[in-house]
């Protein structure tokens, strides 16, 4: 595919190396970028056709497929509407929006022109990430009840991050985004998030928006969606998942811990990998960084789904519930309450009833717990079904 690049950053080069490596028959034709020499230097390093600094000369560029939105995100919806007049299927960064209802205004413009449309959504397609979703389709460990996701990092490259205006928030606009929508990938995104609660602080950096946030989001089925995201984490990049369900456990660490430690005691190392704070001592490189990041195989589905006229897993639909929750989140800062998520649109279950993994153990009583205990004898902990008394039984081994 012929792909316009709008945006020639950090993630328009994460992008540009997944989608033009290995090899692969996806190009960058086309870059747009705030500045002519910027374009044109991303332009030179992946061979693009053209390189301008006019957004509209970019999306109307002919031979173009698919237009790429990977801009600071106040531009987002501006570039969404310029691609959609020019005709184009749209693929846009996280987040969507810097707030539910822009978010909206831009799933309602493409279904209204019926274009085809991604949220790129990366980490919900890290191939850890991938592999333990259809352990959990497959009922590897039975009802999801919790999902804590973790993204920390000491702060972002750009000054836009910072400004509330650009950005729309802060650590929780930027990486609660990614949290939220992984834990909805584990508990079902059918299933309607109802409501949040969220503590934040601004407790490092001079500015005005928050770099320390710790979330929950209740889903009706009782499960809960965990987010924990900050600016002000030093060592590198923290990113980890848990997903705990009524039958197993998954634990998922996406960096510095992913198997590669390498020690350098003289400090040549360079770039070792994203938001690394170190090049010297013991260090965390991660070896296929596009890779272990979900890009390359978010890129297999999105092209794939646009040249077969299908639906990618992740679409503005979906970016448009996580802003809704993060709304709420915010809300819930101020009022220091759960707060209602208001959905304009709800497209999954209703009704759905509440998560119960109840055990038999005869007619008449419930299992509540078996144990092996240290001196070798086995405990068993009953609920009486008739009359509820608690009871337990010890046998010997
Ligand atoms: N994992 C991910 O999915 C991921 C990671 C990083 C960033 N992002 C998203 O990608 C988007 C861009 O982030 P980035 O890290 O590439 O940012 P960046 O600062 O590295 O790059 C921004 C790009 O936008 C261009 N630009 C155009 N107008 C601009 C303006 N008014 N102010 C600043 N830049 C302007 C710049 O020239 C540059 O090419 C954001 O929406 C961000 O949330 C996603």
């Amino acid at each position: 595919m012929q792909i316009c690049m709008l945006g020639s950053g950090l993630i328009g080069t994460f992008y540009a190396m997944s989608l033009q490596g290995y090899r692969s028959c996806d190009r960058v034709t086309v870059v747009y970028s705030r500045t002519l020499e910027s374009a044109q230097a991303f332009a030179d390093k992946w061979s693009a056709e053209f390189a301008t600094d006019d957004i509209n000369e970019a999306v109307n560029y002919s031979n173009v497929d698919a237009v790429i939105i990977g801009l600071p995100n106040h531009l987002h919806e501006q570039a969404v509407m310029a691609a959609i007049a020019a005709g184009k299927p749209i693929l846009c960064t996280k987040p969507l929006g810097r707030n539910a209802e822009e978010a909206l205004r831009m799933l309602q413009a493409v279904e209204k022109a019926g274009v085809f449309h991604a949220y790129l959504e990366d980490l919900v397609y890290t191939p850890k990430t991938l592999k333990a979703l259809e352990s959990v389709k497959d009922g590897a460990i039975g009802q999801v009840l919790w999902v804590r996701s973790r993204e920390t990092h000491p702060g972002p490259h750009s000054d836009w991050f910072w400004n509330k205006e650009c950005a729309g928030g802060g650590a929780i606009i930027d990486m609660g985004c990614h949290c939220i929508e992984i834990c909805r990938n584990f508990i079902g995104k059918d299933i309607r998030p109802v409501e949040a609660i969220c503590w934040a602080d601004t407790q490092v950096h001079p500015i005005e928006v928050e770099d320390h946030a710790i979330g929950m989001v209740r889903y009706e089925n009782g499960a809960i969606g965990q987010f924990e995201v900050s600016w002000a984490f030093r060592g590198g990049m923290d990113l980890r998942d848990e997903v705990s369900g009524t039958e197993g456990t998954i634990w998922l660490n996406h960096w510095m811990r992913t198997g590669m430690e390498m020690f350098s005691a003289g400090g040549k190392s360079g770039y070792v990998a994203e938001k690394s704070e170190a090049s010297q001592g013991w260090l965390f490189p991660v070896g296929d960084e596009p890779g272990a990041l979900g890009y390359r195989d978010m890129f297999a589905d999105v092209l794939s789904a646009l040249e077969n006229h299908m639906q990618p897993r992740e679409s503005f639909y979906d970016g448009y519930v996580v802003n809704a929750i993060m709304d709420a989140a915010y809300t819930s800062i101020s009022s220091k309450k759960w707060e209602p998520i208001e959905l304009r649109e709800w497209r999954g279950r209703e009704s759905v009833e509440k998560i119960s993994a109840h055990r038999d153990h005869d007619d008449n009583h419930w299992l509540i717990k078996e144990e092996q205990m240290p001196d070798g004898s086995r405990k068993l902990i009953l609920k009486n079904k008739a009359t509820g008394e608690v009871t337990q039984t010890v046998s010997a081994s």
